[in-house]
């Protein structure tokens, strides 16, 4: 029995993504309604200030996930509700507090990520992630929301995604906070990591449990055989997996020269970001295909984003088929990312949890209540399948999270990218599932039973 009845099937969402009223409940301003608002940053100067509503929508939202027959939800906390200008609002947690009851009422376990990408604008200027000082206010505003939801919260994500963060904002620049830096983002790295570890600290010192991680991971193929595109693939890997989950899960950076490159007393800290994990989740989407630098093969995608001098080069995956948001489609990366966390870390693997899985498909507009979207069922069956084969090779997965729940903000690409179960009609906010969401339904119904 690959899946096995405690299996959780969850969906996911992250709060700048959906919630909408940015203005309201004494919210603060983030870095996304700050990099939102300058020209040619989102894809037809789209921003998340109402996204799909679901600050005024949760409990129709929460209903759907019932019906849905999900075992869990994963949200986010927007940080910039609860510590809005320095000092904790209240308000900003009672919308929490409503959201989770409501979900404990439904029977779905919450599931919370505390920073999903959208930092304070004050905490921003004065430095963000490039400040250590703010991996010390994270870890209040942990402590703040631990105590208020720790006694209904299933599960603790402190971060998601920290490479996108240090990679995409800071490093590249074609996300908040949009800062160009090439490797002197690299103390990001660093002061996301120990905002984790002091995160994990308050949170169980507010009696939280269960606590875990959400990191974007893939496997990484060379291009070739040859030595050079093989250590091209190596140096690649080293970056956008390793330097993450190694700090995490053995206490050290995968390189002394990375290790060399970090801030602040980097060995103390390190004892503090390898707080051991209860599990650990892994965002999958897609491999990537490195190779040495050439002049010509580097994939067109991120070629003008990266810094050059850099020692391998992203190729494009050719002969699978892409989503509508020209992704490739490669379940069987997601039976080789699970186990290259076992051949890494052996023993010392958590529990896993595929945190985020999916595909952005332009769906058609509703017709009598219906959004057939076979692509996107196609899409979940095949990596559940790649799923249960890593299960049965001995890969200890515990759950799977549908990215995402709805239709939502799709970050510098705006609403053309639609990755939900169910559809958003932006200009009236009706909700229509789609036909993936009650092929989900069926699947966990049947599996579960
Ligand atoms: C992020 C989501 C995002 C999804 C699709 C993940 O990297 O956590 O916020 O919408 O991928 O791009």
């Amino acid at each position: 029995m690959p899946f096995p009845p405690e299996f959780l099937w969850g969906a996911a969402s992250s709060a700048y993504q959906v919630e909408g009223a940015v203005t309201e409940g004494g919210r603060g301003v983030s870095v996304w309604d700050t990099f939102c608002a300058e020209p040619g940053r989102i894809r037809d100067g789209q921003s998340g200030a109402v996204a799909a509503d679901h600050y005024h929508r949760y409990r129709e939202d929460v209903a759907l996930l019932r019906d849905l027959g999900v075992g869990a939800y994963r949200f986010s906390v927007a940080w910039p509700r609860v510590v809005p200008d320095g000092t904790v609002h209240s308000e900003g947690l009672d919308f929490y507090d409503r959201l989770v009851d409501e979900l404990c009422a439904a029977g779905i376990a919450p599931a919370a990520t505390l920073f999903h990408w959208d930092t304070p604008q004050y905490l921003e200027d004065n430095g963000g992630w490039l400040t250590r000082d703010t991996a010390h206010r994270f870890a209040d505003y942990a402590s703040v929301v631990g105590q208020r939801l720790g006694d209904r919260v299933r599960l603790w994500m402190p971060l998601n995604e920290p490479v996108v963060v240090t990679m995409f904002g800071y490093a590249l620049g074609n996300h908040a906070p949009g800062r160009n830096l090439g490797l002197a983002a690299l103390p990001t790295v660093h002061h996301q990591l120990l905002g984790h570890g002091l995160a994990v600290g308050a949170l169980r010192a507010a009696g939280c449990s269960n606590i875990g991680v959400a990191n974007h991971h893939g496997a990484v193929w060379a291009a070739s055989e040859s030595e050079a595109d093989t250590m091209a693939a190596r140096s690649y890997a080293t970056l956008v997996n390793w330097l993450f989950a190694d700090p995490l899960l053995l206490g050290r950076y995968p390189a002394p020269e990375l290790a060399a490159a970090m801030p602040g007393p980097v060995v103390e800290d390190l004892k503090v970001i390898s707080t051991p994990l209860d599990w650990y989740g892994i965002n999958y989407y897609q491999p990537t295909l490195v190779g040495a630098p050439s002049k010509n093969g580097s994939d067109p995608a991120v070629a003008g984003l990266l810094p050059p001098d850099l020692p391998f080069e992203p190729r494009r995956l050719s002969g699978y088929p892409t989503t509508d948001f020209g992704w490739p489609v490669i379940p069987e990366g997601l039976r080789e990312t699970v186990a290259m966390f076992a051949d890494r870390y052996g023993d010392a693997t958590p529990p896993l949890y595929i945190t985020e899985s999916g595909c952005s498909y332009h769906d058609p507009d509703p017709v009598d209540g219906r959004v057939p979207d076979p692509a996107r069922i196609a899409y979940h069956e095949a990596h559940l399948r790649a799923l249960e084969q890593a299960i049965t090779g001995g890969a200890d997965v515990r759950g799977y999270f549908v990215w995402a729940a709805t239709d939502n903000f799709e970050w510098a690409a705006g609403y053309r990218e639609r990755f939900g179960l169910v559809h958003i009609d932006y200009a009236t906010q009706k909700r229509t599932p789609k036909d993936s969401y009650y092929w989900y339904r069926d699947f966990i119904r049947d599996t579960i039973h």
